[in-house]
């Protein structure tokens, strides 16, 4: 099997909102094609493309109605085929997303699979009798709000659905359901794709005894450990190994809600033939108070040196027995500097800071669209939104349980709901950012007079331009990929420092998440007698001077 994803970038696209090219509103893949040449210019290596599918669009196309086609406002299966082999003429790799834990209802195995006990479809999903009082088989919540489950008169049964109603389980259990998935997979496979994200992978495998979960308080329904990392998961992931990824060469990444750097090893690593990577939670949750029955709407104060663990401890685990995939945003996380940091005053320097820290790691970086030029999140009135996540959280916590002020809820969507990172591409400081000559799918962000592609091309100190940095260094430096990885300054409440180490280089990464400048330098100690700037935030980087707010930079050893 190749490896060319370690030394690469993926940049995600989200196709509804990257760019439209026949004024509909909705990003389109001719979209897409059109700006390879500037995907190119960043120098990424593979994009990932949110699903492009054929769907009711009840959860932004993570709800497939067929496989095999399209979605109409996306284009057609030869726009798909012209995306592949347009990127690929660029050297660029295509990723599709494999969501294949659940499929829309209005997919045809769940309309046949719906009508009775026994037609051709009825195993595909997860069905079950009520208990003996007619309620759910089990107090299982969904992760969109609600229970787990929903009955059908027809069949006189409840079906499981993690995320929205419209999105029914499949049942991994029946051999016939996983060959339909292998299928498909090699049906675009065919078509020219080199790998797959796969969407919840981690929840493939149920525990078929769908034992309730212990009672507590102020829950109704519960998710929880039982609903991820089931009994079968890896068994299910090598057949597909054996069956579809190993033969076709396939780079994968999974996605692993619930994952620790423990159960990373089983994923990712290469002597179990299962996936390349997966995409981790554990940083991306730190603000989140545990166990709230306002889940993710429950926020708590980020502690900085709390990232600075996880991310470590990711970096110790897996090196030598498995891969990381390093992020901070994707289609479901907000913009990082507008979470965790300054989308300000100082937004190009906090954006370079967060940029430095993740892409000096081991592993596989991964852009998301805008990222790139410093995109900041969305502070919308709660109408103005259109994710279904929210639309649920707003009427089960607010509406029905009360638990949550209708002010508290907006504050903390404004920090993690998930339009954050949907909102339109902002192309230009033109109408609608260049994005659509319609009316968008979703409010343009109004900060896109300032933050534009067009801006970043044209700014050599740009973020775009730090981050093709960022990436050309990732293909050209064995320390960034094959290196050993040391925390330095663990509990320095602003400093994020770590040193590689490979044969006989040695790289010292700093940057300042603070907007204060650091008088006392305290990296004094690990400065290099003889050093050299591999890249900087700030043009003088100076490590013996008192670092700047959001000041980083990479150094190497010499001589
Ligand atoms: C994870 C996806 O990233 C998210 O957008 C989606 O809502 C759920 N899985 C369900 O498919």
């Amino acid at each position: 099997m190749s490896d060319w994803w370690k030394k690469a970038v993926i940049y995600q696209v989200y196709p509804r909102s990257f760019k439209d090219s026949n004024g509909d509103g909705w990003g389109d893949l001719k979209g897409i094609i059109d700006k390879l040449d500037y995907l190119q210019l960043l120098g990424v290596d593979a994009l990932w493309i949110s699903p492009v599918y054929d769907s009711p669009q009840d959860d932004n196309g993570y709800d497939i109605r067929d496989y095999r086609k399209i979605y109409d406002r996306f284009g057609s299966n030869a726009d798909m085929e012209r995306l592949i082999g347009e990127a690929h003429k660029r050297q660029i790799k295509i990723i599709m997303d494999l969501v294949a834990n659940h499929t829309s209802d209005e997919h045809l195995w769940f309309q046949e699979s719906k009508k009775s006990k026994d037609n051709l479809f009825s195993d595909y999903y997860i069905w079950k009798d009520p208990k003996p009082d007619g309620s759910a088989p089990n107090n299982w919540g969904s992760h969109f709000g609600g229970s787990a489950w929903e009955y059908v008169p027809e069949r006189g049964q409840y079906y499981l659905h993690y995320y929205t109603k419209k999105q029914p389980d499949l049942n991994w259990e029946n051999e016939k359901v996983r060959q339909e998935i292998y299928d498909l997979m090699q049906f675009w496979i065919d078509k020219g794709v080199d790998g797959w994200r796969m969407d919840v992978i981690a929840e493939i495998s149920k525990y078929t005894d769908f034992p309730d979960y212990e009672p507590q308080s102020g829950k109704e329904f519960i998710v929880g450990s039982m609903h991820r990392n089931g009994p079968r998961l890896h068994e299910f992931i090598q057949e597909m190994n054996r069956a579809v990824l190993a033969p076709n060469d396939c780079m994968t990444v999974g996605e692993a809600p619930g994952s620790n750097a423990e159960i990373a090893k089983l994923f990712t690593n290469p002597k179990r033939q299962e996936l390349n990577m997966i995409f981790t939670f554990e940083h991306v949750e730190l603000d989140r108070v545990p166990g709230s029955p306002n889940r993710k709407w429950a926020l708590r104060p980020f502690i900085f040196t709390e990232l600075k663990q996880v991310l470590s401890n990711w970096q110790d685990t897996l090196h030598g027995c498995g891969w990381n995939a390093l992020y901070f945003e994707n289609h479901d996380r907000p913009r990082i500097i507008s979470r965790w940091g300054n989308d300000t005053t100082y937004r190009k320097e906090c954006a370079k800071a967060f940029a430095t820290v993740l892409h000096g790691m081991q592993g596989t970086p991964y852009v998301y669209q805008g990222e790139e030029i410093g995109m900041v999140n969305a502070h919308y009135e709660l109408n103005e939104y259109d994710d279904v996540e929210i639309k649920n959280a707003y009427k089960e916590y607010v509406i029905k349980n009360k638990s949550i002020s209708e002010e508290v809820f907006k504050k903390a969507v404004w920090q993690v709901g998930r339009d954050n990172a949907r909102t339109p591409m902002q192309w230009s400081a033109g109408e609608e950012a260049g994005f659509t000559t319609g009316e968008p799918c979703l409010k343009v962000n109004p900060r896109f007079p300032e933050i534009n592609v067009d801006e970043a091309l044209a700014d050599q100190d740009s973020i775009f331009y730090y981050y093709k940095k960022l990436i050309d260094l990732r293909h050209h430096e064995p320390i960034l990929t094959e290196g050993t990885y040391q925390l330095l300054l663990k509990d320095d409440p602003q400093l994020f420092v770590y040193e590689r180490v490979y044969q006989d280089q040695k790289w010292l990464v700093v940057a300042n998440f603070w907007e204060d400048t650091v008088e006392a330098n305290p990296i004094a100690p690990f400065i290099y007698d003889q050093w050299e700037a591999v890249i900087s935030n700030y043009s003088d980087a100076d490590p013996h001077a008192p670092l700047k707010p959001y000041e980083a930079f990479i150094i190497r050893k010499i001589g």
